[in-house]
């Protein structure tokens, strides 16, 4: 039995500013996606009612999720986009900018302290966001999902990984599977779902890896290649995801 308490961050706004103190495992290079370095912060803060937190008996924090809202059956939307998490991000970004009423809400990530993997987390803070969407409404929670084992097969298609499943019928990826087993169902890839570029010099300070051939390059972490062009000192990672759809009705 895990000793903590989840709440919203709308429950708990003194801890908003503490929530990325806590030591994750996120690989530094995720943290140079210029949409979410512009949008991640604000969009956050404004949607309290669907972010959540775990503490432990010291009031600790030990875990955190990040959800926020869109208005999906809007003119020019409506499909799951291809840029996942990044046009959700953008979406959600120019709805607040004009006023315009979201009709769905989409998890953004869950992160678990390190000294806490490992232990059920996940689903007990997946499950708070599900819990807090409902709460707020939304009969819909859309996550563009990032599969925990995939940077293990960097060269696999993601759609091929993505369905691959057990003897059970749950998917063989473990974030998958939290996924699945609280109810979600995966509808479609997401390939272009974060960006992230940089001079050679930005790629070896993130990463430690000397980028000095043009071709891909494995990044510990990325769920795909890395790809540099050394003539025009650029590299640059495309994430896949995976878009999943729970029902909250
Ligand atoms: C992905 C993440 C949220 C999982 O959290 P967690 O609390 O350690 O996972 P849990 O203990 O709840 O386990 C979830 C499932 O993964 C499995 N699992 C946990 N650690 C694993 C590991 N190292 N290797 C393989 N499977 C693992 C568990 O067996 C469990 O499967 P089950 O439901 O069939 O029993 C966590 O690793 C994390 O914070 N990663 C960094 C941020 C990230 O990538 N977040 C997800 C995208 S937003």
């Amino acid at each position: 039995m895990l000793n903590i308490t989840t709440s919203t961050l709308a429950e708990r706004p003194e801890l908003i500013g503490q929530v990325w103190d806590m030591p994750d495992t996120w690989d530094e290079f995720m943290d140079h996606d210029p949409i979410a370095e512009a949008l991640f912060g604000p969009v956050v803060q404004q949607f309290r009612q669907l972010g959540v937190v775990a503490t432990d008996a010291d009031d600790s924090i030990v875990a955190h999720g990040t959800a926020m809202a869109f208005c999906l059956d809007c003119d020019g939307r409506r499909a799951l986009p291809d840029k996942g998490w990044d046009q959700a991000l953008m979406w959600a970004h120019r709805d607040l900018a004009l006023g315009v009423e979201p009709d769905t809400a989409c998890a953004l990530e869950v992160s678990i302290h390190t000294d806490w993997l490992g232990r059920g987390l996940s689903h007990v803070m997946f499950g708070a966001i599900r819990d807090a969407a409902r709460t707020a409404g939304f009969g819909t929670l859309l996550a563009p999902v990032r599969p925990s084992g995939k940077h293990l097969e960097p060269d696999v298609d993601m759609d091929e990984y993505a369905r691959r499943t057990r003897s059970d019928g749950l998917p063989v990826d473990p974030w998958l599977r939290v996924h699945t087993r609280l109810g979600g169902v995966i509808e479609q890839i997401a390939p272009a779902s974060q960006t992230v570029t940089g001079s050679l010099d930005q790629w070896r300070e993130w990463t430690g890896i000397d980028f000095s051939e043009t071709g891909p390059v494995y990044v510990p972490g990325a769920l795909a290649p890395v790809h540099c062009l050394a003539s025009q000192n650029v590299a640059v990672y495309v994430e896949p995801n995976v878009w999943m759809r729970h029902d909250l009705t």
